[in-house]
């Protein structure tokens, strides 16, 4: 049966421009693919009888694509680190070390999910544990909502803690396994996922930059340039590296199919080598303000002679919410800290089509347009008290936008779709997000404090 919704559309095309209809229509084949979209008056006839969710004048948008977030920290936000270091060693790696157990990422994987699609996510480009299981977990568990999802399981064989490192040859071995098994399956993609430069050694970086060569269609995805004592780690482990960019470059980790999480102490050097290579740095704001690593500047990384690609993201769980509008409002205030005023619009394209593109989906989602999977997201500008009497002021797409990214957050998210089935509805969203058994647990209380 054919679906139609109906509302307030609006998605981006090319170069981020708005295409926007005050009452318009998405018409949805069986298999989840947009079949028509345009204005309610032009929808043809063929479409009369298909069933209708009709939400008035409520924006309808591409699904929000998040470019860069962990699976095994979902319930480790506002973990109160004394810099990225200090968090990744006292809570992030003992909570990834539960990943070990495939029950009990099988059970996370369902919840992450389900959070995702409560903030009006979509797709994401996400990192698994060390464990081969939590990726296993993580793609079993995205296929069967037929989502455009890209993950890996991260590779790390120093400077952690025993149960969450591998080796050069087990990492490559079960990355190799999990491409096999999982990319091109359904919507699923693999990334080949180094943690970054301090916990890998040569040989481990090695291997990855042989991975993501000989694995057709793979991305790469690691951190890089986020916090000062991390960059003063990198340049003791790599002496010889002119800088935190180059122990990448010289490992064959940077190309066109390469994420980079942060970007935000980058030399000019650093930023050219990112822009010929064509790698992509993802912002994560409100990960960077809470772990103080320092403030993320685009029109720096944008600079005419030398532009990099750049996604964002919420980078949970060093970021504080899951939710994309969230994150674009933070972004909206790292950006101004850093002297630069974007526009909504701008922000909103960058998290839909500008992510897609990044994560090299584009051709399949991340716009309303003919030919893409209804991966959709159902927005309410007045969904709270405040942002209902801040719309009374609004007198435009772009006020409305801006309110929303500044005041919104998952209470906003009146639907989501993925491949053109409803995946959440407002009313149900505290139903769906508990782990089984997660507040039972002691030894977490022991870590988050
Ligand atoms: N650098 C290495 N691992 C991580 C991580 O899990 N989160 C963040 N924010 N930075 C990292
Ligand atoms: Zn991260």
């Amino acid at each position: 049966m054919t679906r139609v919704i109906k509302g307030q559309t609006l998605s981006f095309a090319e170069y981020g421009k708005a295409v926007h209809e005050s009452t318009g229509a998405i018409a949805i084949g069986d298999d989840g693919v947009i079949l028509w979209a345009g204005p309610q008056a032009l929808l043809p006839q063929g479409f009369a009888q298909a069933e209708v969710d009709d939400y008035g004048d409520k924006l309808v948008m591409p699904g929000f694509i998040d470019a860069h977030i962990h699976f095994p920290q979902y319930r480790m936000l506002a973990a109160p680190g004394k810099d990225l270091l200090d968090w990744l060693t006292r809570f992030t790696f003992p909570e990834e070390s539960r990943y070990a157990d495939s029950g009990y990422a099988r059970a996370a994987a369902q919840v992450f999910l389900s959070r995702l699609f409560q903030h009006g996510t979509t797709s994401a480009l996400a990192f698994c544990s060390v464990h081969k299981i939590c990726a296993d977990a993580l793609f079993s568990a995205a296929d069967a909502h037929g989502m455009a999802l890209v993950t890996g399981k991260t590779m790390m064989d120093r400077n952690a803690i025993p149960a969450v490192e591998d080796t050069p040859e087990t990492g490559a071995r079960e990355t190799v396994e999990l491409y096999e098994k999982w990319h091109g399956k359904g919507r699923l993609r693999y990334a080949v996922t180094p943690r970054f430069a301090p916990t890998s050694s040569d040989a481990q970086l090695k291997v990855s930059g042989e991975l993501l060569s000989s694995l057709p269609g793979a991305l790469m995805q690691t951190h890089l340039s986020e916090s000062p004592r991390e960059i003063a780690f990198v340049k003791e482990l790599f002496p010889w590296s002119k800088d935190y960019t180059d122990v990448y470059d010289h490992f064959g980790l940077l190309s066109g199919r390469s994420l980079f999480a942060h970007g935000i102490h980058l030399s000019g050097r650093e930023r050219a080598r990112l822009s010929e290579s064509g790698s992509t740095v993802v912002h994560c704001p409100t990960s960077n303000t809470f772990l103080g690593s320092g403030l993320m500047s685009m029109p720096r990384l944008r600079e005419k002679s030398r532009p990099v690609h750049l996604g964002v993201a919420t980078d949970v769980g060093g970021g504080t919410s899951y939710s994309m509008l969230a994150t674009l409002g933070e972004a909206y205030k790292v950006q101004m800290l850093a002297g630069y005023k974007p526009s909504a619009h701008e922000l909103f394209a960058m998290a839909t089509r500008g992510n897609a593109e990044r994560l090299k989906i584009a051709h399949e989602t991340g716009a309303l347009e003919h030919g893409k999977f209804a991966d959709i997201v159902v927005l309410d500008p007045k969904a709270t008290p405040v942002l209902a009497s801040r719309q009374e002021l609004s007198t435009s797409l772009e006020d409305v936008l801006f309110s929303l990214m500044i005041l919104g957050d998952d209470r906003a998210v009146e639907a989501t779709y993925v491949r053109g089935r409803k995946v959440h509805e407002r009313r149900e969203s505290h139903l769906q997000c508990r782990h089984p058994g997660e507040s039972l647990d002691p030894a977490l209380g022991q870590h988050v404090r």
